[in-house]
């Protein structure tokens, strides 16, 4: 008996967060047709309950500090107080303008949304409502969700993950942050800001771990300074209610309370139930398998975004759905190499590296082959002006280029675009050096860094 159609198309994607929503407006612009499922808003969790909503946080707390702190620039201001329904109703006015620029986007003639819950139900078919989309190839770009550990029941009150914690109606006094990785250590940054005592619990020897050792050391230099506590090396063990709140305890025996716990120990792919294992595909640990082209080895089915093992970040989403769009339309583009996808934590101060660690580095060319530079910002004009602390680390391969590129200080993530080019150019330190830099910017740091590794540095020394 065939099953009630919903068409056939050249590409369809079931999921549209920012995998699925490139790959479809890449392969509309190649003239292919394309069904876009989703269950929830278009945009997925980037827009609605990810790095949107949470970096309008994050900028919220930078104006609280700025105000807390505007005597030293010799302005006088009284932080009178958060605002949680104002905070949120900017919050959420930004995601809301966003929202609407891509529905307007995705409204187009070769697009068709389909909004509804699908289902892998052949190699070449999604289901939705009973309907079933044919697709000569099938992208599955489901994303992700707020893990949580064995044995933590997460209640969305006094236990939370980020998606609660993006829309608490208060400042909590106190919190716990479980997981001193990225959403832990920018929640934490915020809720400081905000006036909370904040504790993160880290199971790892340092926070931001996946990040260049010397980084971590100056994000817990300035957390510490900013009264940001945290315990690290020793994994947690259990949560308990009291009566106003959690109770945590670490290995060991420790226990630390609060109002409230945050639950940010990484995002799990969402690929249950999906009907993914059914027709062949091969999961991970619930990851997708795929080559190195995005390909599951299944049919013509392809996989994007945070259900594919590496970083789970946005951009890396996009690209991943641009390339799959250009695969299926024959353009055979590059393959995309993950340490050249440049990772920001927006927490004050902010982080953002590219490429590799000093010890990844070391691991690939041997330790003899490895140099570093540091450059402190503290001999930039702009930081200064700022008053902000930091630095930046280059890492290089001996007569070779630069490999990894290390930032930590406030707005360092707007110095992103520039280490990735660097980065991806397989620049070299001489080659940097010998482009001008606008003088005075935190961005001229990157060069004197660059004028220095090169051997001739201008506010530095050698
Ligand atoms: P994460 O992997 O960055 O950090 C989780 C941390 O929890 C790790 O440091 C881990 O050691 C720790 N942990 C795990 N089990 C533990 C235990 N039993 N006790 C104590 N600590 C424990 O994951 P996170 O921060 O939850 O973020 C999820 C994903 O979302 C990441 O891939 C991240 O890149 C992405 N994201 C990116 C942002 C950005 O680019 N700015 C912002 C927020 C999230």
């Amino acid at each position: 008996m065939s099953q009630p159609d919903g068409g056939t198309f050249d590409v369809v994607i079931l999921g549209a967060g920012s995998g699925g929503y490139a790959a479809a407006l890449r392969a509309a612009q190649l003239d292919l047709s394309v069904a876009l499922i989703d269950k929830a808003e278009l945009g997925g969790t980037c827009l609605h309950r990810g790095c949107i909503p949470t970096k309008a946080l994050l900028h919220a707390a930078e104006v609280a500090d700025q105000t807390r702190e505007s005597e030293q620039f010799g302005v006088k201001a009284d932080l009178v107080g958060i605002d949680m329904a104002g905070v949120n109703a900017y919050k959420d006015g930004v995601v809301a303008r966003l929202y609407k620029g891509l529905q307007g986007l995705l409204k187009q003639p070769k697009i068709t949304v389909v909004q509804g819950a699908g289902k892998l139900v052949a190699k070449d078919a999604v289901e939705v409502d009973g309907k079933r989309y044919v697709g000569r190839n099938v992208v599955l770009a489901s994303g992700s969700y707020s893990r949580s550990l064995p044995g933590l029941e997460v209640d969305g009150k006094r236990v939370i993950t980020s998606d609660h914690a993006l829309k608490l109606d208060h400042v909590p006094s106190s919190a716990i942050v479980l997981g001193g990785g990225v959403i832990g250590c920018e929640f934490a940054s915020v809720w400081r800001s905000f006036g909370a005592d904040v504790t993160i619990l880290e199971a790892l020897p340092r926070l931001v771990a996946a990040e260049d050792e010397e980084i971590s050391k100056a994000v817990e230099r300035a957390f510490r300074k900013r009264k940001i506590n945290f315990k690290v090396g020793k994994p947690f063990e259990k949560v308990e209610l009291t009566d106003n709140g959690v109770r945590a305890t670490i290995q060991g025996g420790e226990t630390v309370e609060a109002e409230i716990l945050l639950v940010a120990v990484g995002r799990g792919p969402t690929t249950k139930d999906l009907g993914y294992e059914e027709q062949g595909v091969t999961l991970d640990r619930g990851f997708v398998i795929t080559n190195e082209r995005l390909h599951t080895g299944v049919g013509n089915i392809y996989a994007v975004g945070d259900i594919v093992p590496g970083l789970q970040l946005a951009h890396r989403g996009f690209q991943q759905g641009i390339f799959v769009a250009e695969e299926i339309a024959g353009l055979n583009p590059a393959v995309i190499d993950e340490a050249g996808i440049p990772r920001v934590t927006y927490s004050d101060p902010e982080v953002a590296s590219v490429g590799l660690t000093e010890a990844k580095a070391k691991e690939q060319y041997g330790a003899d082959k490895v140099s570093t530079y540091n450059y402190n910002l503290g001999g930039n004009g702009k930081s200064q002006i700022l008053k902000t602390a930091g630095f930046i680390k280059l890492v290089r391969v001996e007569d070779g280029p630069v490999v990894g590129v290390h930032m930590v200080g406030a707005r360092v993530g707007e110095l992103i675009g520039e280490a990735q080019l660097i980065y991806n150019w397989e620049a070299y330190p001489a080659e940097v050096a010998q482009l001008v830099h606008a003088h005075p910017t935190q961005n001229e740091a990157l060069g004197e860094a660059h004028l220095a590794l090169a051997g001739k540095p201008l506010h530095a020394h050698a």
